[in-house]
């Protein structure tokens, strides 16, 4: 399909005709249309590149750089001169950049240091349906900056499919165009059954019958994680060498999920060799913001992965849950780009109609607010978070949370002033609680251990099958029933590295000084550099601290709501006193809940360190931290001068004057 043949392109000049005329401007059209590869070079053809540039937000990095890639393509161009992207840790443009793909996330750093993003003329805020948390965010801060900047901005709202009316009227009434799709038609098939629990196994069942027995066209899959894509690719290829030769055309599995180099990302969007199918197996990232050309087949499980944050207990929860009516269509959409095409949905009508929500709730409702909090005190727009303009409104139990833990980090004076090392925080693009770690660290003289511990704590699990150190000693199999498969060196070097017994995070910092040998002398470690890292850790997660009950190894969080919860069983070895008790105090790196509810990588702390946060965590004025009290003050002024004027004296003395 050539560019001109999108079917954004016969709406060019109605959409630059509505830009020119509206600050803001919401665009919806079919995934797939052009918006996020066209949008921004007509806007760059019409001169509105030449004063600042094009920004276009994309909620996922891995979309930011595809996509950057292949409109520098289209525009035969170098990636990173004309067009280039920013996500984190990475970036390519230059100064010739008139057009930037960058995250969301990004986008609302850049704005801490130049407030009135003074470096862009246009900011397209792209995939406005997937209301991610950041981009939720920008649109409430976004929507006041472009009333108050000088230089125009012009603000550009692209969607799949999006509740129009609730936009236009949260953006001032803006106007909506609508760019109808080329859908051909997609027959649904619902099976018969559910398959809620055995999805993968039906799924790929599904996938095998489909490439034996249906027509040709390329097959999309979807499952909810790269771990289940892993699998599913394996048993399909073990499937298909089995069958007899000749029995069926050729094959191409690709998986596809974000974690994936980009290289083999490529590879779903190169042609498929000649009379092949192709099979890709991909996360809900194909949903939207991938188009992958040439699908006639959809798989939909019905399923997503969701991670789930309950405010009053810090918790967090990963469960595959039921997508929602919408995203349903939009998966079957998928299969009707083409040709006509057909859906197997694995489960039944009745699960469609009874078990699905209509559509999917905002991340920003189901949350930590803490970073997006710390971004809207940052900014010097005077914000009460809990007054906000939100789309959606996060909740107040939730911002409450996030300014009380902003509070314990020092991140906010208790009139909920930003302070200078909150500022300091906000500018590093990690979770608050590692960037207050490790300017802690700074000053505790450890940070290149700091800096080695955050960076492990980032990485999902540096441990191979999802096993801790324990099961790696015992040899314990991981979840998909692989042995542990190290050597008799190596576990000697891990249970000596363990004898230490402080934890996870000193562990990773062990094993990294290992590895890396000629790196900073052990010997300083071990006289000072432990302890000294542990207090940086209490400093940055003194919102996460959790103390052992009386008499035993339960703990319990020091939170608004104080949840009981179990060491992991995938901690590292953690010393016990001669009573065989726990340290009473701990500082965990999440709080999650599967089939109970675990602290999970836990380092120990000296109950004298933690006597010293504790009297920060007490006596937390919410109201005074949001920033509501000044604005009630202000209303209460208000209040009082509308008394004065009410007051005879006080309204004939101006209308002495006129006379
Ligand atoms: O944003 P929207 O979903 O409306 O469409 P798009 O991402 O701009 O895609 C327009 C066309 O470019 C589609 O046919 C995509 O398959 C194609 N495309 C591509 O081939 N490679 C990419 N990296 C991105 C898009
Ligand atoms: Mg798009």
């Amino acid at each position: 399909m050539t560019v001109k043949e999108l079917p954004i392109w016969p709406f060019r000049q109605t959409i630059l005709d509505t830009v020119a005329k509206h600050s803001i401007t919401v665009i919806i059209g079919e995934t797939g249309s052009g918006k996020t590869t066209q949008i921004a070079q007509m806007l760059q053809n019409a001169g509105y590149a030449k004063e600042g540039c094009v920004g276009v937000t994309q909620p996922r990095r891995v979309a930011a750089l595809t996509v950057a890639r292949r409109v520098a393509e289209e525009m035969s161009c170098d990636l990173g001169q004309e067009v280039g992207y920013r996500v984190r840790f990475e970036e390519r443009t230059s100064r010739m950049t008139r057009i930037v793909y960058l995250t969301d996330g990004t986008l609302l750093r850049e704005m801490l240091d130049d407030h009135e993003l003074s470096a862009y003329s246009v900011i397209v805020l792209d995939e406005a349906h997937e209301r991610s948390l950041n981009t939720d965010v920008l649109f409430g801060v976004l929507k006041k900056l472009v009333k108050t900047r000088q230089n125009p901005l012009k603000l550009i709202l692209t969607s799949a499919t999006l509740d129009s009316a609730k936009f236009s009227s949260y953006f001032d009434g803006c106007p909506v165009l609508n760019i109808p799709g080329r859908q051909y038609e997609v027959q649904i098939v619902h099976s018969q059954e559910n398959h809620e629990r055995d999805y993968l196994a039906a799924a790929v069942d599904t996938a095998l019958d489909i490439h034996l027995h249906q027509a040709p066209g390329d097959v999309l899959v979807f499952l909810t994680g790269q771990a289940e894509i892993d699998k599913a690719v394996k048993q399909l290829g073990e499937a298909i060498a089995e069958l007899p030769e000749d029995s069926c055309a050729d094959l191409l599995i690709l998986p596809l999920y974000a974690a994936m180099p980009l290289e083999l990302q490529a590879r779903v969007f190169a042609p498929p060799p000649e009379g092949c199918r192709r099979l890709i197996i991909a996360t809900n990232i194909a949903e939207t913001s991938i188009t992958v050309d040439g699908v006639v087949y959809v798989v939909d499980p019905g399923v997503v992965k969701q991670k789930t944050y309950t405010p009053a207990t810090g918790m967090e929860s990963l469960h595959v849950v039921p997508i929602s009516r919408v995203q349903a269509t939009q998966r079957a959409g998928r299969a009707g780009r083409v040709c006509n095409g057909k859906c197997y949905r694995l489960y039944t009508t009745q699960f469609f109609e009874r078990e699905m929500s209509e559509s999917t709730v905002p991340e920003i409702q189901r949350t930590n607010m803490l970073t997006a909090v710390l971004y809207l005190k940052s900014l010097p727009l005077d914000i009460d978070v809990l007054a906000f303009d939100y789309l959606d409104s996060p909740g107040s139990e939730a911002l409450e949370d996030a300014l009380r833990q902003l509070l314990i980090l020092d991140a906010l004076d208790r009139d909920g002033h930003i302070t200078n090392l909150g500022k300091r925080m906000a500018a590093l693009p990690l979770e608050p609680s590692l960037a207050r770690s490790l300017l802690a660290a700074a000053d505790f003289d450890c940070l290149p251990e700091a800096l080695t511990t955050a960076a492990m704590l980032s990485a999902e699990t540096i441990f191979s099958g999802n096993r801790g150190p324990v099961q790696l000693l015992r040899n314990e199999a991981d979840a998909h029933g692989r042995q542990g498969g190290l050597s008799e060196q190596g576990r000697a070097t891990l249970g000596d590295l363990m004898k230490e017994g402080l934890g996870d995070h000193i562990l990773m910092l062990r094993l990294f000084q290992g590895w890396e040998r000629n790196g900073f002398s052990s010997k300083w470690c071990k006289e000072m550099g432990v302890d000294a890292l542990r207090r940086s850790l209490l400093v940055g997660f003194a919102n996460r601290l959790a103390r052992r009950m009386p008499r035993h190894n339960g703990y319990k969080t020091l939170n608004e709501r104080a949840t009981l919860a179990q060491l992991h069983p995938a901690t590292a070895r953690i010393a016990a006193d001669e009573d065989g008790l726990m340290p009473e105090f701990v500082i965990y790196y999440a709080l999650i809940a599967t089939a109970k509810v675990f602290l999970s990588k836990v380092c120990p702390m000296n109950t004298e360190w933690v006597e010293e946060v504790l009297p920060k965590l007490r006596n937390i004025n919410v109201e005074r931290l949001s920033g509501g009290m000044t604005t009630r003050k202000a209303a209460k002024r208000a209040e009082f001068a509308g008394q004065l004027s009410e007051n005879p004296v006080a309204k004939e003395a101006p209308a002495a004057t006129a006379r």
